[in-house]
């Protein structure tokens, strides 16, 4: 089991997207990230283009790794269209993405699938990202606690062993541009880190914040405390933006030539 607790995270969910430039030079523009770095970039491209990315990266010098963004529940079989997760770990995917809230909203994923899916990453090997967040009426209702704790138990296996990391993305806060605010993120993450302990004995796994993340909102978003980093969807597509968001979550500032300039834009 992979020891994840000591560092930090930035995640680059690019979804069905590509960004505006060539891979190649999208990854040259980016910090190059020392593979002794305690603040990860993980880059989750769409399946096929997780070879280039791996490729680019390994040109640039840099320790950037690769996520899947969903995977089956099964090892292989007649499944059209679907990719396991050893076949992900085999192309150079050391994390995946599970249980995103487009994933359940769109395909219909439950919990029962999520914990499935779980577990087949800790028996091939790529670290599981569970995605879990409240939608808007459960946000307005008051339960919030209640919902996350609900699906903390049911898509986290309690029989298995296996590294997690867990991204608080409020479903209301996905592409909306409207992200939760620093203490809404700092309580969630202390609900998420008990219930992880009591009820999965994994008080120990990074958490991390997804919803409208930004260069210009990445400070005051962690200002609070208590996250391991961020899940970043549209910025993640821009490298100027995932870069801010890099060094911001690293707790350093770009050179002169770097973070000033791009925030004035
Ligand atoms: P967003 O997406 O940053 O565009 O809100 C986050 C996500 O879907 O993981």
């Amino acid at each position: 089991m992979r020891n994840l607790s000591t560092q930090r995270y930035v995640v680059a969910n690019w979804k069905m997207n590509l960004p505006p430039l060539p891979i190649v030079d999208f990854i040259a523009s980016l910090p190059s990230v020392p593979s002794s770095d305690s603040t990860k970039l993980i880059l989750a491209p769409p399946f096929p283009f997780i070879n280039e990315v791996i490729t680019a990266a390994s040109n640039a010098a840099s320790s950037i790794e690769v996520a899947g963004q969903n995977c089956s529940e099964k090892e292989n079989g007649p499944l059209t269209g679907e990719v396991s997760a050893s076949m992900l770990m085999r192309a150079g995917a050391t994390y995946v993405i599970i249980g995103h809230s487009e994933r359940r909203a769109l395909f219909r994923e439950g919990d029962d699938i999520v914990a499935e899916k779980i577990a087949a990453c800790w028996r091939s090997g790529p670290v599981p990202i569970l995605c879990i967040g409240e939608p808007i009426e459960v946000r307005d209702e008051g339960d919030v606690r209640g919902y996350l704790e609900k699906q903390i138990q049911s898509s986290v296996p309690s029989s298995e062993a296996g590294s997690l990391l867990v991204a608080y993305e409020p479903v209301w806060a996905i592409g909306s541009g409207r992200n939760a605010s620093a203490s809404m993120i700092a309580e969630a993450v202390g609900w998420i880190r008990s219930s992880l302990d009591k009820d999965a004995g994994r008080g120990r796994s990074p958490v991390i914040y997804g919803g409208s993340v930004t260069a210009e909102n990445v400070d005051e978003l962690q200002s609070d405390g208590g996250i391991d980093g961020f899940l970043v969807g549209g910025a993640s597509l821009d490298p100027k933006a995932l870069s801010v968001i890099y060094h911001s979550t690293a707790g350093r500032t770009l050179p002169d030539s770097g973070i000033a300039r791009f925030r004035q834009k």
